[in-house]
């Protein structure tokens, strides 16, 4: 879970309890600065995230210190000499991650919480992709995993694992800002829009806020000029670099029209709890307390 949201605190405790940790944050030093700090807290494997739009060479060369890499939302290449996994959200994507020499894809639902790549539910694309690739090639699956009953179907389905955001958001160990760790808490229903595009205008799934009951009319993607003016703000240089982003967020009000994809951080600004993405799958519904992320691995173990 990226913008910092996952760190080496959850890395290392779903690692030490069994699971594969993954650490989702920006820049080359800090991707060392965690891994080093996860590695102090366990020496179980640790995984690293990068999002393509966003990753530069740097980035890899800190993210191969990792166990495992995985990639979201591009292009698959291979970067990294070492295990690589990307998050794919079409039979097609799938396809071209495993051809261009992933060793394993993660399967991603629509139902699924933050950045959402396709628009097929998870297991069915499961059973998709699982046809279209060879007999055995490792298939992970993500979105709508929340309790053990749901690690189950995915494996009985076809999965070597599952993978698990929301559950792990609302852990001990994520760097949620408290106050939108309570609004998850409190959710039941959660919406899929573009309206936090500004430099990444694509669609995520959140939790309604301020700012999406002001801009939410009944086109749930977001009105059409905030989404004009998203892929305008990436345009030049494709999408907005980080720090430009941070300072963006700074300002961001419910009103604001850009609006970023910064997530609300317990380090963060709080302002971003009302005027941000409050990033979740739909198991949120299902989702009633907060953990530690060494109990959620051991209840969603089968
Ligand atoms: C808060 C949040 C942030 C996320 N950030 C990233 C990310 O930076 N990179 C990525 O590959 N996937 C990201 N995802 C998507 C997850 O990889 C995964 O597909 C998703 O969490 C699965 O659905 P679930 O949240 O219902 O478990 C994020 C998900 C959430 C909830």
């Amino acid at each position: 879970m990226g913008g910092g949201l996952s760190r080496h605190e959850l890395a290392a405790a779903v690692s030490e309890a069994g699971g594969l940790g993954t650490i989702a944050v920006s820049g080359a030093a800090t991707i060392r600065r965690e891994l080093a700090a996860a590695r102090a807290l366990t020496a179980a494997p640790l995984a690293v995230n990068l999002l393509l739009p966003f990753a530069r060479r740097d980035w890899f060369e800190a993210a191969a210190g990792a166990d495992v890499v995985v990639t979201f939302w591009g292009k698959p290449r291979r970067r990294v000499p070492g295990l690589w996994l990307h998050q794919c959200g079409s039979v097609a994507e799938a396809r071209a991650a495993q051809a261009a020499g992933a060793d394993a894809v993660i399967v991603q639902g629509v139902e699924a919480g933050g950045h959402v790549r396709g628009t097929t539910p998870a297991l069915e694309l499961l059973q998709r992709v699982r046809a279209a690739l060879p007999a055995g090639y490792p298939l992970l699956l993500a979105g709508g995993i929340a309790e053990r009953g749901d690690v189950v179907v995915a494996l009985e389905a076809g999965a070597i694992a599952a993978v698990a955001g929301t559950r792990f958001l609302l852990s001990g160990e994520s760097r949620a800002h408290p106050a939108y760790r309570q609004r998850l808490l409190e959710a039941e229903e959660t919406v899929l829009t573009e309206l936090f595009g500004a430099g990444w205008p694509v669609p995520h799934r959140v939790v309604a806020n301020a700012a999406t009951a002001h801009w939410l009319g009944d086109d749930p993607r977001g009105p059409r000029l905030n989404r004009a003016l998203n892929r305008l703000s990436g345009v030049g240089a494709r999408y907005l670099p980080p720090s430009l982003q941070v300072r963006l967020a700074r300002a961001q009000r419910p009103q604001s029209r850009l609006l970023t994809p910064i997530g609300a951080t317990d380090d963060g600004f709080p302002t971003l709890v009302d005027a941000g993405p409050l990033y979740a799958g739909e198991t949120v519904a299902r989702i009633g307390d907060v953990r530690p992320a060494r109990d959620i691995v051991a209840a969603l173990t089968p």
